[in-house]
C-alpha cells in the first residue's frame, strides 16, 4: 500500500468499506474522525498534508504562539514598573520559531494518537468523491486506493484569498501560508486587510518591533465587532504606533532591493520590506468531488448544506471553512458533532451561528458572542447597554494591562432596565479567556438579573463582566 493507510496497522485498505469517511483532516475533519469514533463508527480519514490542517500547521496556533512570544516582549518591556531590571533584551528569532515548531509538532503528535487509538484509518493521499460515497485516493506517494462509506465528510477547509499583483513569493509578499516560516522580523511591514488575521498579525509584528501599517479597504477594521470595541483595538494600536489606514485601495507594487513599493489609490506610494496580505480565505474544494454527485457549489465557492450540514448528495455532509459558516476552528469541532450525531439519528439542535463564540487574539484581545449594538438595533431590538472599563478593575491593574472594556447589550425590560442579554463584547487582558460567562448567558438566553445572581471571584478581570451585568438591573457596585 506504500504512504496509503499509515495509521493503522491493515495491510490492505484499498476497497475497504468505513461506516464514515472524511475527507480533509482539520478541526472540522479530524473531530469528525474523533467524535464518531467514539460513538463506535469505523472511520477513515484522507488527508493529502498533515493531520491538524491549517488551525493547527498554518493558523490558529502559530498565531497565538507567536503572539505569545509578543507578550512576553511586552512584559519584559514593563517589568521595569514592577522593579523587575532584565538586560539586555534581545529577541532570538531561531529560538521563537523553533518554539512554535515544537507547539505545532506536539499537539500534531497528539491528534495522530488519538485518532490512532480510536482505530481511525488515515490516508495520505488526496480524495476525490464519486457517486454512491466511493472516495478515490491518489496517494502522495503516487499510489491509489478507492474505498466507501455509509456516510461521507466533506472537510477540505479553506485557502487564502490573494489579490491581483500581490502574489505570495514568501518573502516580500506573503499570505498566513508563508507568515510563519519567515526568516527575520522585518523592520517594516504593510498589513494588507484588517480583519483578524490581519490584526493578529499587525498586533505581532509590532511588538516584535517592526513598524508596521494596515491598509484595510472598507471604513473600519475588524468587520463584525462592536464599534466600542473596535475604537478600544483603534486607540491601543495608535498608542503601540501601529498605523490604521481605512477606505485605500492597493493598485500594486514594485519590488525593489529589500523590499518592495506598494501604490496605493491614485498616486501614492509606500516603501515597505513586508506585505502581508490578509484579505479572507476562500474554500477549498478543488478535485474534491465529481459532476456524478449531488454537491452544489455555490456563488462564493462554498459548497451548499442546509442546517445540518447536509449537502445535495444523500449521507454527504460537508463542515468548517469549506461551507458558508464563521471560519472558526471551534465552529468546525461543533458541526462535527453535529453531522455524527446526525448520520447516527440523533436529533441534534441546529447550530445558532449568530451567537458563536469569537476571539481575536491581537493585543488588545477581543472576544464577543451575541449581537453588538449595532446589529441589535438593526434586528429591530429596543437595547440597553452597559459598558465598564479594564481601567477601573484591580486585578487589570495589578496584571498592569488595564486597556479595554466589557460592553453588554441588553434588550430593553418594560421597567427600563436591562432583559434578555443580546450580547457580550469584550476587548482587554486575556477577554478569550473571560467570554465562557457572556457566551452562556447568550445562548441560554440568560436575563441580567438572572446573571447578577452569579457571583464572580475578586480580586479578577471577569468581575467587569459581573459589573457590568449588575449596572443594567439598575443599582450597582463600583461602576
Ligand atoms: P476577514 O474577512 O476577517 O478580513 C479581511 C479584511 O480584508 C476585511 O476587513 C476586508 O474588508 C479586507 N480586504 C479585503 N480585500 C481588501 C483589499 N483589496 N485591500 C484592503 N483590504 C481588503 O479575513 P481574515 O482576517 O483574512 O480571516 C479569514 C477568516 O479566518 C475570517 O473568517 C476570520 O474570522 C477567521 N479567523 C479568525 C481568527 C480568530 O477568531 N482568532 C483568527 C484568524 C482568522
Amino acid at each position: 500500500m506504500g504512504s496509503l493507510g499509515v495509521v493503522d496497522d491493515r495491510s490492505e485498505t484499498s476497497g475497504q468499506h468505513f461506516d464514515l469517511v472524511v475527507i480533509g483532516g482539520g478541526p472540522g475533519g479530524y473531530g469528525a474522525a474523533l467524535y464518531g469514533a467514539s460513538a463506535g463508527l469505523d472511520v477513515a480519514v484522507v488527508e493529502f498534508d498533515k493531520i491538524g490542517g491549517t488551525c493547527l500547521h498554518r493558523g490558529c496556533i502559530p498565531a497565538k504562539e507567536l503572539l505569545e512570544t509578543a507578550a512576553i516582549v511586552r512584559t519584559v518591556q514593563h517589568a521595569g514598573d514592577f522593579g523587575v531590571i532584565v538586560e539586555p533584551k534581545r529577541l532570538d528569532w531561531s529560538t521563537t520559531i523553533e518554539r512554535k515548531q515544537a507547539v505545532i509538532d506536539k499537539l500534531a503528535g497528539g491528534v495522530t494518537m488519538l485518532l490512532k487509538n480510536r482505530k481511525v484509518t488515515i490516508f495520505n493521499g488526496r480524495g476525490t468523491l464519486r457517486s454512491d460515497r466511493t472516495v478515490d485516493i491518489a496517494g502522495v506517494d503516487g499510489d491509489s486506493a478507492t474505498v466507501t462509506g455509509d456516510a461521507v465528510i466533506l472537510a477540505s477547509g479553506s485557502v487564502p484569498r490573494t489579490i491581483p499583483g500581490f502574489e505570495p513569493d514568501g518573502t516580500t509578499v506573503v499570505t498566513s501560508d508563508e507568515f510563519f516560516e519567515l526568516d527575520r522580523v522585518p523592520d517594516h511591514a504593510v498589513v494588507i486587510g484588517g480583519g483578524a488575521i490581519g490584526c493578529e498579525f499587525a498586533s505581532t509584528l509590532a511588538d516584535l518591533g517592526a513598524e508596521v501599517t494596515i491598509l484595510e479597504a472598507l471604513p473600519k477594521i475588524l468587520p463584525g465587532c462592536d464599534e466600542d470595541v473596535t475604537r478600544a483595538v483603534l486607540q491601543a494600536f495608535k498608542k503601540r504606533g501601529i498605523e490604521v489606514r481605512t477606505g485605500v485601495s492597493v493598485q500594486g507594487h514594485q519590488p525593489r532591493d529589500g523590499g518592495t513599493t506598494i501604490t496605493v489609490g491614485e498616486n501614492e506610494s509606500i516603501d515597505t520590506e513586508l506585505v502581508v496580505v490578509s484579505v479572507g480565505r476562500a474554500p477549498y474544494t478543488e478535485g474534491l468531488f465529481d459532476g456524478s454527485t449531488g454537491v452544489v457549489v455555490g456563488e462564493r465557492g462554498h459548497i451548499e448544506v442546509d442546517q445540518f450540514c447536509r449537502t445535495g448528495e444523500p449521507s454527504v455532509w460537508a463542515i468548517g471553512d469549506v461551507i458558508a459558516t464563521p471560519q472558526l476552528a471551534h465552529v468546525g469541532f461543533a458541526e462535527a458533532i453535529l453531522v455524527v450525531k446526525d448520520l447516527l439519528d440523533e436529533s441534534p439542535v441546529p447550530i445558532d451561528y449568530d451567537r458563536v463564540p469569537w476571539a481575536i487574539y491581537c493585543h488588545p484581545e477581543v472576544a464577543f458572542a451575541g449581537l453588538s449594538e449595532q446589529a441589535a438595533k438593526d434586528a429591530g431590538f429596543e437595547v440597553v447597554t452597559s459598558k465598564h472599563r479594564f481601567a477601573g478593575n484591580s486585578r487589570a491593574m495589578i496584571i498592569g494591562d488595564t486597556t479595554g472594556l466589557v460592553k453588554i447589550i441588553a434588550e430593553k425590560a418594560a421597567d427600563g432596565n436591562g432583559g434578555r442579554i443580546l450580547g457580550v463584547h469584550m476587548v482587554g487582558p486575556w477577554v478569550t479567556e473571560q467570554l465562557s460567562g457572556g457566551y452562556l448567558a447568550v445562548n441560554w438566553e440568560a436575563t441580567v438579573d438572572e446573571v447578577a445572581e452569579f457571583i464572580q471571584p475578586h480580586p479578577s478581570l471577569t468581575e467587569l463582566f459581573g459589573e457590568s451585568v449588575l449596572a443594567l438591573t439598575g443599582r450597582s457596585l463600583h461602576g
